[in-house]
């Protein structure tokens, strides 16, 4: 390992970095120990409990629980029923007014997503505990139980390389780190945390209104949602992973001794779901023409230096233009003033449109079909739409392009771990050496989707399909 990482990685592994994208590159890092991972999860869920409001918290009684989630639910349908009526009747859409606005809350609501289900990593470890199936059960299906077509990880991925939306961690502020790495500590928290980690389950695997209302809009603005579509019907209070997140707070209430502390402990885990950016405020602070800017000053960077001198905007080359980004915002005002910009038209009448987007522009190329898009809803505003990005290519998912890949040690560490499980003496051996390869940053992968498959099978044969 080249020096400089390693004497990151020591610096990381002694303290909990301020930078909560730095932690979730701990947690994903898989050069790092699951036992230093528990260490630093542990201070880290520390200081991040420190930060609740937990006085302010709505939280019911433990026996007035069910009936109280029961409520919510029933109220969350009737405004998702208020809102299609509303929208039959003619009403605009809630959320995105366009599909530039739609990349933009998939890419902020991303890091979040490719970590989806981390948080009850931990409870992979107590198998043979039958009283955490409940919560095992609901792990395993986030990973999909195995499949790439059904694991959440893969879905998001999937539908962000289909659109051109996989360079998202460019244009991202750390705040929105917040809530992944708060997942990723829970999902590498030792055991006294299993009450934080039910309260915390509790609250993510309820339906919310933001997902009813994001999944119609994005179906209808031609995004696929059924990553999010898949969390309606999966998370459902019926006997999906809502029913069974309460089930087993009702079951563990009853084995701790110290009933105030798992309520107390229970409540906190609750309530870390609100820290951090979540996805009703992302919704609400939808900026596109903030979300463009941050797209040109980034590639400016790679712009700057590589324009001929002879390009020159009001007296300044294009290369100074684009030499910081306080200078690309001023350029940003040129370019309007001197109407190469024109907003809420057609944006075929701006020749920056036309410079980035026709095929004989100087910048063709520059801007993928994703960013090209949301330029052009930038530009246009309230102009009708004429122009949608299409894939005529869809890509294949993780399952599939294996077979074309070849990866030699992979291969060689996976044909290792199948010859290890088959001649395993026990189930135990056998748990412990698939539990690494359910880990965040590998269940995704081809050998965690092999793990989880054996894992499942071994658990609940019952839930796999023949
Ligand atoms: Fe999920
Ligand atoms: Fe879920």
């Amino acid at each position: 390992m080249p020096i400089i990482a390693k004497e990151r990685l020591l610096k990381l592994l002694h303290e909990v970095p301020e930078n909560y994208y730095e932690l979730v590159n701990f947690f994903l890092d898989a050069d790092i120990s699951i036992a230093d991972k528990n260490i630093k999860s542990k201070t880290f869920l520390q200081r991040e409990i420190d930060k609740l409001n937990i006085e302010n918290l709505q939280f019911p009684q433990l026996n007035q629980l069910r009936a109280w989630l029961e409520q919510e639910n029933k109220s969350t349908r009737e405004e998702y029923q208020n809102y299609l009526v509303m929208r039959k009747q003619g009403g605009k859409r809630q959320y995105f007014s366009n599909l530039g606005q739609a990349f933009e809350f998939l890419t902020k609501v991303a890091p979040l997503k490719q970590v989806d289900g981390a948080w009850l990593y931990s409870t992979v470890n107590y198998w043979n505990n039958t009283d955490l199936h409940d919560l095992i059960l609901i792990y395993l299906e986030e990973l999909g139980t195995g499949k790439a077509t059904a694991n959440h990880v893969c879905l998001y991925h999937h539908l962000l390389k289909n659109l051109g939306l996989d360079e998202w961690n460019l244009y991202l502020e750390d705040e929105y780190y917040q809530q992944a790495a708060i997942q990723l500590a829970l999902g590498y928290a030792p055991p006294e945390f299993l009450p934080e980690i039910m309260g915390y389950n509790l609250e993510y695997e309820q339906l919310p209104l933001h997902l009813l209302i994001t999944n119609f809009e994005l179906a209808e603005l031609g995004v696929d949602a059924s990553y999010f579509n898949l969390h309606i019907t999966i998370d459902n209070q019926d006997n999906g992973h809502a029913h069974r997140s309460i089930k087993m707070v009702e079951k563990f209430a009853t084995k701790y001794q110290d009933k105030d502390n798992f309520y107390h402990k229970l409540k906190q885990g609750y309530a870390l779901n609100q820290l951090g950016v979540g996805s009703v405020q992302i919704i609400r602070e939808l900026n596109l023409d903030y979300f463009v800017h941050k797209i040109l000053k980034k590639k400016a960077i790679t712009g700057s230096l590589i324009h001929n001198n002879r390009c020159v905007f009001n007296h300044k080359t294009v290369n100074q233009w684009l030499s910081s980004p306080e200078q690309v915002e001023l350029f940003i005002a040129y370019l309007v003033e001197s109407e190469w910009i024109k907003f809420g038209t057609d944006p075929e009448e701006s020749r920056f449109w036309k410079l980035i987007h026709s095929e004989s522009g100087r910048m063709f190329g520059v801007f993928n079909l994703a960013e090209r898009q949301i330029i052009y809803d930038w530009i246009r505003g309230e102009f009708p739409s004429r122009f949608r990005i299409s894939h005529t290519h869809p890509i294949p998912y993780l399952h599939d392009t294996d077979r074309f890949t070849l990866d030699y040690l992979a291969q060689l560490e996976h044909e290792k771990l199948q010859s290890v499980i088959h001649h395993s003496p026990d189930i135990s051996d056998k748990m412990n050496q698939l539990i690494p390869y359910l880990a965040p940053h590998l269940h995704h992968q081809k050998m965690g989707l092999w793990s989880t498959h054996v894992y499942t099978q071994l658990l609940f044969p019952y839930v796999l399909q023949p």
